[in-house]
């Protein structure tokens, strides 16, 4: 889950490149190359923009399908924070729908149950859906499109931990309305902290760049008509990722053959079940690797795991001046 440079050290020559042209800024060479290159990856004629981080990616996508206060949004119960922290910026509620057993992902048919009963209680459809390929797997993204299309609800797809995962053969983040990647540090690919937006046509493409770039209009003054966010991704971390798309095939690859691995060694081991493909529609890049443990098998010298009381650092943030490396904050 640790970050990984290419062999050829093709990150650090753009970020030289930036310094030795001055471009240490959030626009520059390294910020449209990283575009050029997550657009040929994704294909399927997208566009992108590569913001600061992930969650602002997911915040744009929602604002631009319309999300306002007063409204709700479907989301994924299983997930990062991030995945529904957004919807909250804009004053919405989130909605959270449980995952199915085989994806671990949004169950369509609790999705289309969640919109029926939404809709009979509030009178009024929610104003967005938000998948989430949770640990690289993909989620039923045919049936969840067919749902939202027949109430012609947006989808944002958070494909943050699911970059270069397929459905039957098509990268995800390209089905929805909008799809969301992440570059942090722990992702398959990492800019140190970065995300990116991938969006349907031109015209989307130039709103949510307004929208990321503070709404400042193309005067030769500062004019802005509505309020924007500065979230445009910084010259030099897009120059890691320059140098981190020359080995993204690599990475997933890597990951893959990990889960092969692990599928192998943990195959005849009784009350283990890893967690793969469910069938071939399924390509997940495996960017974390999971298994299920059947509730009788207990660990040695962990037998009272679950009634341990955790204590000290959890979450994001170490407190102390010299990392010890020994709290939560380090994975
Ligand atoms: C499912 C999911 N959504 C969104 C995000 C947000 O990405 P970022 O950390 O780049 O803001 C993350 C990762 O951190 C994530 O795992």
């Amino acid at each position: 889950m640790l970050a990984h440079m290419s062999e050829a050290g093709l990150e650090q020559k753009y970020i030289k490149e930036a310094f030795d042209t001055n471009w240490v800024v959030p626009l520059g060479p390294n910020v449209n190359g990283f575009e050029k290159d997550l657009e040929a990856f994704v294909g399927e004629n997208k566009r992108v923009v590569a913001l600061s981080a992930g969650t602002a990616a997911v915040h744009l996508a929602l604002l631009n399908c319309g999300v306002k206060p007063g409204d709700e949004v479907i989301v994924q119960s299983f997930t990062f924070c991030a995945s529904s922290h957004p919807i909250t910026y804009l004053g919405a509620t989130p909605v959270f729908v449980d995952s199915e057993k085989d994806s671990w992902n949004m169950d369509p048919e609790l999705m289309e149950e969640a919109i029926k009963d939404r809709i009979a209680k509030t009178g009024k459809k929610p104003a967005a859906i938000v998948p989430v390929a949770l640990y690289g797997m993909p989620y039923q993204i045919d049936r969840i499109m067919e749902i939202a299309n027949r109430y012609d609800i947006p989808v944002v797809e958070d494909a943050a931990e699911g970059f270069g995962s397929r459905w039957n053969g098509q990268v995800l983040g390209t089905f929805g309305k909008y799809g969301v990647l992440s570059f942090n540090g722990n992702k398959m690919i990492t800019t140190s902290g970065g995300g990116a937006l991938v969006t349907a046509n031109e015209d989307e493409w130039r709103e949510i760049m307004m929208y990321a770039t503070q709404y400042r209009e193309s005067y030769p003054y500062y004019q802005h008509e509505k309020i924007g966010y500065n979230y445009r991704m910084s010259n030099i971390c897009a120059g890691i990722g320059r140098g981190q798309m020359t080995v993204v095939n690599d990475h997933i690859s890597h990951h893959k053959h990990v889960q092969a691995l692990y599928e192998e060694l943990l195959k005849d081991v009784k009350g283990i079940t890893v967690h793969g493909n469910p069938d071939s529609r399924y390509d997940s890049n495996f960017w974390l690797c999971t298994i299920t443990i059947d509730e009788n098998v207990k660990i040695k010298g962990q037998e009272n795991a679950y009634k341990a009381i955790v204590t000290g650092a959890v979450g994001g943030r170490c407190w102390c001046d010299t990392c010890c490396n020994k709290c939560a904050y380090r994975l």
